[in-house]
């Protein structure tokens, strides 16, 4: 143990990034290779936003001030908001960091869903809290679960929505329910990362729920649905005192110059390339899961950029398969599904070059077992 480190740092896990292209290139000596495996979006990013960034960079001795105004003035304006009720992080994921610490108090209650993005429990921990698992039901959150796990002492709840990694979404019908039910000092995090990728009229309104002045947030990202993932740019839509809080919490500028110029670019001049590069996705998603139950494979419905399947195979060994037939996916061993893999709808050439590599490699492993 690191001397003087926190004590609570001590059970916590480093978050398992999938596995990157320069890696497997390398370790494989592979010179092509398709990264399914960390939800991105192969079809970013979007022409304006490349350029707005390429002209950003030589401002960047410069505080980004500009565009951090402009990219809430802009996030407000879509959600029927103000400027006020959003707040920008470094990524989806150092906005949740950032609300963690805006929240937990050492021995709070935590409700995470036992399969669901792993950062949750991880800054949950950090902050000492005790973590209370509700496991999913049929691959789905499902609220009344989560629910009956509320007490006087729960302070969070996160809720991925879709869920990550199997895509589904929560009944929507059932979240307010919830929200009335809670202690006034407990929060409900939606993280709807992947909402844009959903069809509308199954997600809750979150927004709506935030106007009423209940203790919800909903934390959204660019990294998805905006194909800028290496920009890392995420945002918290939220009552206007949340949003200050949530601002004295994290550090000052936590966005970069050309992300937020990537952003900011996107919103105004990218919408079109982004809705049409998630029709494609969308639209192949439904095929490739046709195709993956033609190969014998559950499949789970989804909401998502990606599809959550069942191999019937052990999806570490297949999914090292893959890797050396230039794939790379992720294996939901660690979950607790240990024949279920995640794979993020690409472009249409790599979810073929996906589908034939599989479509090889599962007679190989059937042949073994
Ligand atoms: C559910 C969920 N939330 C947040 C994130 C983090 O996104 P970002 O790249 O914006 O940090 C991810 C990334 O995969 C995710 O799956």
């Amino acid at each position: 143990m690191l001397k003087g480190m926190r004590r609570s740092i001590q059970g916590v896990n480093a978050y398992q990034a999938g596995r990157s292209l320069s890696d497997v290139m390398r370790e494989y000596g592979l010179e092509h290779v398709v990264k399914l495996g960390s939800n991105e979006n192969s079809y970013g990013p979007f022409p304006m936003a490349l350029q707005a960034m390429a002209g950003e960079i030589d401002r960047v001795n410069i505080y980004p001030e500009e565009n951090f105004r402009r990219l809430r003035i802009l996030l407000g304006q879509r959600f029927g908001l103000g400027q006020e009720n959003i707040g920008i992080g470094h990524g989806a994921g150092g906005v949740l960091d950032a609300l963690s610490r805006t929240f937990i108090e050492e021995g709070d209650e935590v409700i995470v869903p036992k399969q669901t993005y792993g950062l949750y429990r991880e800054i949950s921990r950090l902050m000492g809290a005790a973590l209370v698992e509700v496991p999913l039901r049929s691959y789905r959150i499902d609220l009344r679960d989560i629910r009956d796990a509320v007490t006087e002492r729960t302070k969070l709840i996160w809720l991925c929505n879709p869920n990550n990694p199997t895509g589904t979404l929560f009944d929507r019908e059932l979240l307010e329910p919830l929200s009335d039910m809670l202690p006034d000092s407990a929060w409900i995090i939606a993280d709807e990362a992947y909402s844009e990728f959903a069809d509308p009229s199954l997600l809750p309104d979150t927004v709506g729920m935030i106007k009423q002045g209940r203790n919800i947030a909903s934390v959204r990202t660019f990294s998805k649905y905006y194909g800028l993932a290496g920009a890392r740019i995420g945002y918290v839509i939220g009552s206007a005192e949340l949003i200050r809080v949530y601002d004295t919490v994290s550090e000052p500028f936590n966005a970069n110059r050309t992300g937020l110029a990537g952003a900011v670019a996107t919103l105004r001049h990218d919408r079109e390339a982004a809705e049409d590069a998630a029709n494609s996705i969308r639209r192949d998603r439904e095929e490739l899961a046709g195709r993956l139950r033609e190969l014998g494979c559950g499949v789970v419905p989804s909401e998502a950029n990606f599809l959550f399947f069942s191999a019937g195979h052990d999806a570490a060994v297949l999914s090292e398969r893959l890797v050396r037939k230039g794939v790379i996916v992720r294996p939901c061993t660690g979950w607790g599904y240990p024949e279920h893999i995640r794979v993020t709808i690409g472009t249409g050439p790599e979810n073929g070059t996906f589908l034939k590599a599989l479509g090889e490699t599962l007679p190989e492993q059937a042949g073994e077992s």
